[in-house]
Formats: structure tokens, C-alpha cells, sequence
């Protein structure tokens, strides 16, 4: 790929993050709008030009996923959801163009008005929601204007991450919490799971689609089918008391008439792609042999792996000098587990897990594992104060006067705390061969200009210097 990358311009969608889990910052850039995530670059399609933020020298592929994604929003505000659903994709198209950069558009079954249903290719769109519309006016525009382009007709999209709450996710939240649950008999449709989509935009991105494909799973059902699908498969393990109540979509007051079966065909997509959909009635029954016997909430929601992580709730930070992830999804839990994985991986070097999403986020959480003698300078920061909160082993922690005098000076050990505050020169120095620590403090942070150094202390470059430092300021420790 020549040491280009495909753009993912919507990064941060439900889509976008699957997709830039998979592919990494290796392969892809990826956008966010109003939602940061770690690794990903801003990209207002409203108010930039591609030109602005990229060059087209380092782009291979672009991934359209941005858009204004909700058939009601888009209607309470049809010149606001224009801007971005058609001119601010035109325009985006049109600079794709320019720069002869393939392009993988991401269209939805919305096109259709739903009176047919089992849609193919070849059947003519007929969209009667504005959501569905502004897609269309896209695609035809696409089709037009674009010499390399595939565009990717999504049914609607599901995982299986507990906190995701897609189609079987949500309901599964709500089993046992609620005792009853209307469901529509009238709309039918061919959920597709978001990794098959990600298949899709991979084979796309490999050449081995052209065109027009229904992006589809491998079954059409109503949506009470799918509810009941997922309900049996629970309770297969344990009993639910849930009574289901069926009813129409036009039960219910919405601003548009929605579209009854918008069921497509993936054959085309199968044939050329050669991929294997995922069934929606083998995802719900790994979803229910998952499911913990309380089937309230999810009791794995607040889990977290290091070994195992799931891209989509643990983000490692690949420029970091260390190892370091972001949780981009909370709830999350350190416990014994979780602690045991963090000395696995820490064996050889410091491993660092935020328990915040990104350097943006306002308040920072570190639980750190680090070795004896590895050096940091003293430092403090102007704008925020810092806590230590040991979870084993022995932490060294001195503050200093503004000269470099010591102030104070403790050896902390497991359960012991201590909170510097902002503007304080302040130093941590790992005793035991390892130590893991929590560090809490107010966010964000702006980068090496977030931290003042005095002229007193080594600064790391020289090892000699640093260790006859350590070696002092460990001699004054108490406790
Ligand atoms: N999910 C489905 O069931 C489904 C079904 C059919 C078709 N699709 C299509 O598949 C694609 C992805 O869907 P999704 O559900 O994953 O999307 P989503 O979660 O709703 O995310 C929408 C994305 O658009 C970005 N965005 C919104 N306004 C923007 C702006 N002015 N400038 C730049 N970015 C902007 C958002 O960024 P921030 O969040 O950072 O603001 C976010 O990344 C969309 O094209 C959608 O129409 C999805």
C-alpha cells in the first residue's frame, strides 16, 4: 500500500470504530466530529475541506461513514442535515475525486420505501424518509461524478458488545427489568453484524468489489421474529418473564411514515466479496450463553481485559513511549483479574492502563505498573494538583521547595495515599521491583508543556547523574 492509508471520515461512528479497531493506525487515519477518540483527527465536513486537515499523497482509500445518521433528526431539520448528509459529502467527494483517491460510500436500506422488501440491486430506490433521500441523492451523485468508487447499502447494523446497544444488546438490557415489551410485527429487515460490515469495506478496499452491493446479514426477519429469536436463545439457560406485545410501527406517533420491509438481498455481496455472514441466530445464542443469570444488566459491562481486550472498549496508545491503553467505554473495573493481566504484561517494562478515553477527557485516572530504577525527574504542574494511591509494592514520594530543597518525603506502601497540589515540585520514584500505582488527576492534558522542570535535577539524559540523584532523595524517605 505504498505507506499510504485509508481515511476513515466518520472514525468515531458505531461503524468507524470497529472498523479503525481492526485496521489500526498502521493502515488507517480516522476522523471524529464532536466525539475525540484516541488516535483519531478532528474533521468538521461542515466547516473544512479535506485539504485542510490531509494531503492526498498519504491517503490510499477513503471510507465515507460521517453523517447525521437518525431519520428523525434529519427531518426536524432538512436544511441542517442537507449541509452534511449531501453538500458536506459532495464536497468531499468531489476532493476525492480530484485527488484520484478510491472511494467506499455508505449508503442505507432507507433508499427503499419498503413495499417490496428482499430488494435487490437492480430494483429501483424509492425512498419516502428524508434520511433515506439525502443517501440516494449521494449515491447517484457518487455514481456520476467518481471513476473508482463502491457504494455499501447497510442494513441495520449490530454487535455484540453489552454497552453497544444495538438491536439484540438493548433488548437484552432490558430483560428482566421490564415485564413487558411492544414489538412491531410490520417491519422486516436483514440486521447485519458490524464485523461483516467491516469484511465488506475490507474487500472493498482489496479490489474486490465494484459498484452498487446490499450490505445485508443472511436472513430477513420482523423485528418481533428477531426479539423472540433472541428471547428463546436466554431462555434456553434461564427463565425470562417477559410478555411481549405486538403492535405496528404506525402505533407509533413518529414524525415521518416509516418504511415496513426493508429486507435486503446480500447475494451480490457474497458472490464478489466472498464473505460468510454471520447469523443473527448464532449471535443471539452466544449472546445468551453469555448472559449472567441476574439477565438484568450484563454483569461483564464494566470488565476489562489486557490480554484479551476488546477493540472497542480498550484503545492502546500506540505513540506513547510506553505501553499505554485508553478505556473509551465506562463503566470499567480494576480488580484482582484484571491486576493479574497488568503484571503478565508488565513483566519486561512500565505498562500504564487511563481509565479515561483520551488525553481530551477532563478528569485522568492511571492505574501504572512500573519497576525499580526507572528515572523521573521532578516536576510540577501549574494547573493541577496529582494523587497517589498504592496498590502494591513501594512507591518513593518526595515534594520539593521552589530551590529544590526537600520538603517532604515518604516511602509508601499498598493501601497508603498522597495528593500533592498544583504548582508543587513533586517526584515518584519506584522501590520495589514492581509497583503498581494509582494516579488520579484533573484533565486534559496539553501535551510536554503540561509539566515544569526545575534546572536542579537531572534530567534522565545522563543515567549517572539521575541514579546519585535517586540515591539522595531515597535517603531521606520515611515510613
Ligand atoms: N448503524 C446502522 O444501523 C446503519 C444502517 C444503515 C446505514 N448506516 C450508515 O453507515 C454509516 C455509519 O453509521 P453509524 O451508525 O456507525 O454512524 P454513527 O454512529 O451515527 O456516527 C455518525 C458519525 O458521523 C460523524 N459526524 C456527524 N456530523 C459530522 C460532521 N459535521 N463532520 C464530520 N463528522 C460528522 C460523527 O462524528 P462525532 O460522533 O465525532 O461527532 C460520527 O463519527 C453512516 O453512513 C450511516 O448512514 C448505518
Amino acid at each position: 500500500m505504498t505507506g499510504k492509508r485509508i481515511l476513515i471520515l466518520g472514525g468515531s461512528s458505531f461503524v468507524g470504530r470497529h472498523l479503525f479497531a481492526r485496521l489500526g493506525s498502521a493502515r488507517a487515519i480516522a476522523t471524529y466530529n464532536t466525539s475525540p477518540r484516541p488516535g483519531m483527527v478532528k474533521f468538521d465536513a461542515t466547516t473544512s475541506d479535506l485539504a485542510d486537515v490531509f494531503s492526498p499523497e498519504t491517503i490510499s482509500h477513503a471510507v465515507l461513514l460521517l453523517g447525521d445518521t437518525r431519520p428523525d433528526s434529519c427531518l426536524a431539520d432538512p436544511a441542517r442535515s442537507r449541509v452534511i448528509n449531501v453538500d458536506g459529502i459532495e464536497r468531499i467527494i468531489d476532493r476525492l475525486n480530484q485527488w484520484r483517491v478510491p472511494i467506499v460510500f455508505t449508503s442505507s436500506d432507507h433508499v427503499f420505501s419498503g413495499d417490496k422488501g428482499d430488494y435487490v440491486e437492480g430494483d429501483p430506490a424509492d425512498p419516502i424518509v428524508l434520511y433515506g433521500a439525502q443517501k440516494l441523492e449521494v449515491e447517484r451523485y457518487l455514481e456520476r461524478t467518481a471513476r473508482d468508487w463502491v457504494t455499501l447499502r447497510l442494513a441495520k447494523v449490530y454487535g455484540e458488545d453489552p454497552a453497544d446497544n444495538t438491536l439484540f444488546t438493548g433488548w437484552l438490557k432490558d430483560f428482566g427489568r421490564v415485564s413487558s415489551m411492544k414489538c412491531t410485527t410490520d417491519q422486516r429487515f436483514s440486521p447485519v453484524h458490524v464485523d461483516d460490515v467491516c469484511d465488506a469495506i475490507e474487500a472493498a478496499i482489496a479490489g474486490r468489489l465494484k459498484g452498487l452491493y446490499h450490505c445485508a446479514g443472511p436472513v430477513a426477519l420482523s423485528r418481533i421474529e428477531l426479539l423472540e429469536l433472541l428471547l428463546g436463545a436466554v431462555r434456553v439457560h434461564h427463565p425470562v418473564e417477559l410478555d411481549i406485545i405486538p403492535c405496528s410501527i404506525r402505533d407509533f406517533p413518529l414524525p415521518e411514515k416509516r418504511p415496513l420491509d426493508v429486507s435486503l438481498r446480500p447475494d451480490r455481496l457474497v458472490k464478489d466479496g466472498g464473505l460468510t455472514l454471520r447469523r443473527p441466530d448464532d449471535v443471539c445464542r452466544r449472546l445468551a450463553a453469555l448472559q449472567p443469570r441476574s439477565h438484568g444488566v450484563a454483569v461483564s459491562l464494566s470488565t476489562l481485559s489486557l490480554l484479551k481486550p476488546d477493540p472497542t472498549r480498550l484503545v492502546e496508545d500506540l505513540n506513547a513511549k510506553t505501553r499505554s491503553f485508553f478505556c473509551t467505554r465506562l463503566p470499567v473495573r480494576i480488580d484482582k483479574p484484571l491486576l493479574d493481566e497488568l503484571r503478565q504484561l508488565g513483566r519486561d517494562g512500565t505498562v500504564r492502563v487511563c481509565l479515561h478515553s483520551s488525553p481530551e477527557a477532563d478528569h485522568h485516572d492511571m492505574v501504572i505498573l512500573e519497576h525499580a530504577g526507572r528515572y523521573y525527574p521532578p516536576h510540577k504542574h501549574d494547573r493541577r494538583g496529582e494523587c497517589f494511591h498504592v496498590v502494591e509494592g513501594v512507591l518513593g514520594v518526595l515534594t520539593y521547595a521552589e530551590d529544590g530543597a526537600i520538603l517532604d518525603a515518604w516511602r509508601l506502601g499498598a493501601g497508603d495515599i498522597y495528593r500533592v497540589d498544583r504548582g508543587q515540585y513533586h517526584q515518584a520514584i519506584p522501590l520495589s521491583e514492581c509497583v503498581i500505582y494509582h494516579e488520579s488527576m484533573p484533565g486534559p492534558y496539553r501535551g510536554p508543556g503540561d509539566s515544569t522542570y526545575p534546572d536542579w535535577a537531572p534530567d534522565g539524559s545522563n543515567a549517572d547523574a539521575a541514579a546519585k540523584f535517586v540515591a539522595v532523595a531515597v535517603s531521606h524517605l520515611r515510613g
